[in-house]
């Protein structure tokens, strides 16, 4: 286990030749300079500080997206405004978004939610129309050689995250793709006077693999989460969102990316293609068991789509959870029941307005997410299917 491997490497978790190697592959990946960071969520705070728009500058978002989003607006003195989602993609709707453009609109943060690829060709019209930013946030998306020729190439700046269930993962990382010249080299200064993550918590990252793995088969018998919740509760884990990000709180400081991390992704990509289409084998497992059973999927999931998560509309969710724990089964992600996820999240804290987006509303009571991760195995995803069969 490649973690494993890493946590034994230690003097190396910092400053070793792995980050390197991941700057450089970005670089000619997506052929733009490129900025590492300790996550996405700290990559989009450098690059937003550093844009030519002033202080209190209005930035558009979705309505159905993850706290990482407005916090790092905030945290960069901006105002996040939510635009309403279109069902049928899960992604920002291009009429209502026009409408909420005015004179201290600066930037549109656009998010291909759970890899279903938003129409950036489309958004860089409007961009230009009205003289704004367009910001890609691939987190739920990397494109490869079969990939939407559409990701990363319409927008100023792309947002990559290496987080722990993205596209390809190092438990955690971000990075700033910047077609700026101006602002590529202000990045490079953020970077510069960046922190290096403390040891312990690059310990912790390092951990969490092999934590996952071991509690993970204890699940059957209804100890598994027991263990995982105790762990995180004793400081072994790091928390994917913490309690003050919640409140709507981020911090400005800045870390590097460790160079242990950059080494996890770079195994990621070395197996980039199987994992996508391990993804899009499992897309299509779920979408052919929904045509099958007449369940309800948005209209723009496509099964050449390597997504990161499957997304089936039922009347209530939470009800459909609470039964598929009776066959432990256990599909709470995080993004269900709020407009700004996790729904433990404060909704105002991260300057949502209840009511202003009610489709994305609507969507996240009827929303259960499928997993499509590399540790689903087929023979999961039909036993999965079978329960939802039996519950739908
Ligand atoms: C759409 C979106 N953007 C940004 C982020 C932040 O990425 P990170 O977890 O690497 O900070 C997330 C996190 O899940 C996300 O879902």
């Amino acid at each position: 286990m490649q973690s494993l491997k890493q946590l034994g490497l230690f003097w190396k978790w910092k400053t070793g030749e792995e980050r390197q190697w991941l700057e450089e592959t970005l670089v000619h990946w997506f052929d733009a300079p490129c900025s590492l960071f300790s996550s996405g969520r700290e990559a989009l705070l450098a690059l937003l500080r550093n844009l030519p728009i002033d202080h209190g500058s209005e930035i558009l978002i979705q309505g159905f997206t993850c706290v990482a989003l407005p916090n790092a607006i905030h945290a960069a003195g901006f105002t996040p405004v939510f635009s309403e989602i279109d069902p049928a993609t899960l992604n920002i709707d291009l009429e209502a978004l026009e409408g909420k453009i005015h004179s201290r609109t600066k930037a549109i943060i656009v998010q291909h939610t759970f890899g279903i690829v938003a129409d950036t060709e489309a958004l860089r019209s409007i961009c230009d129309k009205h003289g704004l930013l367009l910001i890609e946030d691939c987190a739920h998306v990397l494109p490869d050689v079969t990939g939407p020729k559409r990701i990363g190439k319409h927008a100023d700046f792309l947002m990559l995250s290496f987080g722990r269930d993205k596209a390809a993962s190092g438990i955690s990382g971000g990075a700033i793709i910047s077609k700026d010249e101006v602002v590529t080299n202000l990045l490079r200064t953020e970077v510069q006077n960046a922190s290096e993550l403390p040891f312990f918590t690059i310990k912790r990252l390092l951990l969490y693999p092999l934590v996952y793995a071991s509690t993970k088969p204890l699940y059957g018998i209804g100890i598994g989460k027991a263990l995982l919740l105790l762990a995180s509760k004793c400081g072994a884990l790091v928390p994917v969102i913490s309690q003050k990000e919640k409140t709507g709180y981020q911090s400005t400081e800045i870390h590097r990316m460790p160079s242990a991390l950059c080494a996890l992704v770079r195994w990621e990509f070395k197996r980039f293609h199987s994992l996508n289409n391990h993804r899009r084998t499992l897309t299509k497992i779920y979408k052919d068991a929904a045509e099958h059973h007449n369940w309800n999927v948005p209209a723009g999931v496509d099964t050449h789509l390597p997504l990161q998560k499957f997304p089936l509309l039922v009347q209530d969710a939470d009800d459909i959870r609470k039964k598929l724990k009776r066959y432990n089964a256990h599909l709470d992600d995080g993004w269900t029941g709020a407009s700004v996820c996790p729904r433990s999240v404060s909704q105002e804290a991260a300057g949502y307005i209840p009511g202003s987006c009610p489709k994305a509303e609507r969507l996240a009571t009827q929303l259960l997410t499928l997993p499509t991760h590399p540790t689903i195995s087929i023979k999961q995803a039909h036993q999965l299917i079978g329960i939802l069969a039996k519950i739908i």
